[in-house]
């Protein structure tokens, strides 16, 4: 990055694109010292990215294989998924977790016992309780030792988020979303709504990581069940300037957040978790609980970062009461932006989606 904090050395030709890109991501966010961090901080990745990928930049060529889509709006979310979704079933240990969460009378053990029954997951908490996000002095390693060290409620969280998103591989044929844009964009999420919380003062932050994870699992359903809408919507969302939102809300009437709140609350998880799904986009609904507001800024502040989904040059609003409402000053954002690079590439590397 040395080369773009020195402006004097930067390509004009690149820079005046990558300034002119920066300006179209944010032109549906209102000015503030929070946005005018970000937009600093956009410049130096978009610039980047311009000199290193250009290829990112290009307008992708329309795929043969999906055809186009046939205008049939749902009535409602439900519809929706009746009509459409195939989804994951929820697997055996995520169902035992969540009994042992909803149980009062359980205990770390009983927590670290269903835990044991899955190799994988095993070693993903295990790699996170060592990673970066975390630095307890002692190595951990056992499940119980992850538990005693995280905590009952954390450890529970982090078993579930971590489940709940190694549903969502990558398919079958062409698909118009990556899935590991969507990964490294939900883990992003996760990880500065969590320092966010921790900024604000909030105990029990790993909740907030959980719900960065799983806000745009809705997302993922849209594009993944008919491939031909979300084709749609990203032509719409990327040649009219639109965030991907708004060509949601067109189309469907109704957005990816209020899905993914539907579906999380249909797999009974905690409310926490649902409302900052269903709110992630519009937190104005939600102001009594802060779930929504800092995964919404979290959110925002991941794709000004660069851990965007790649469908809409245009991020979206930023509801500017939300960040009031959280209180955290833009030296605090500021803060935070120098660490996050590395946590984020690390748990992407253990939670690997492929
Ligand atoms: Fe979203």
């Amino acid at each position: 990055m040395q080369e773009v904090e020195h402006t004097k050395t930067l390509n004009p030709q690149i820079k005046d694109a990558a300034v002119k890109y920066v300006k179209q991501m944010f032109s549906l966010a209102s000015d503030s010292d929070l946005i005018r961090l970000l937009k600093k901080e956009a410049f130096k990745h978009i610039y980047k990215k311009m000199v290193v990928e250009p290829d990112e930049f290009m307008v992708k060529p329309r795929p043969a294989d999906i055809e186009s889509w046939n205008g049939k709006k749902p009535q409602d979310p439900r519809d929706f998924l009746k009509s459409k979704v195939v989804l994951p079933s929820l697997p055996q240990v995520l169902l035992e977790i969540q009994k042992v969460i909803n149980d009062p009378h359980s205990s770390a053990n009983d927590l670290a016992d269903v835990l044991n029954k899955d190799p994988k997951l095993v070693a993903a908490i295990l790699r996170l309780a060592n990673s970066a996000m975390y630095s307890f002095r002692t190595e951990v390693d056992t499940t119980s030792r992850a538990v005693a060290l995280l905590g009952f409620k954390q450890a529970s969280s982090l078993a579930l988020g971590t489940v709940s998103l190694s549903l969502f591989k990558r398919s079958e044929g062409t698909s118009v979303l990556q899935v590991e844009k969507f990964w490294k964009h939900s883990i992003a999420c996760g990880v500065i709504a969590q320092e966010i919380a921790r900024a604000a003062g909030y105990e029990d932050v790993e909740r907030f990581f959980v719900g960065g994870m799983l806000h745009d699992i809705g997302l993922y359903v849209v594009f993944e069940s008919d491939k031909s809408l979300a084709l749609e919507l990203y032509e719409r969302s990327s040649k009219e300037g639109n965030s991907l939102y708004d060509a949601e809300v067109e189309l469907l009437g109704f957005d990816h957040a209020i899905l993914g709140g539907v579906i999380i609350k249909d797999w009974n998880f905690p409310k926490s978790l649902v409302i900052a799904a269903a709110g992630h986009h519009n937190p104005e609904k939600a102001r009594n609980d802060p779930d929504a507001g800092i995964i919404h800024i979290a959110d925002f502040m991941s794709q000004a970062l660069g851990y965007d989904l790649g469908l809409s040059s245009v991020i979206g609003v930023i509801d500017d009461e939300t960040v009031e409402k959280i209180g955290i000053s833009t030296e605090q954002y500021a803060a935070i932006l120098p660490g996050i690079q590395s946590v984020i590439d690390d748990i992407f590397e253990i939670l690997n989606p492929t």
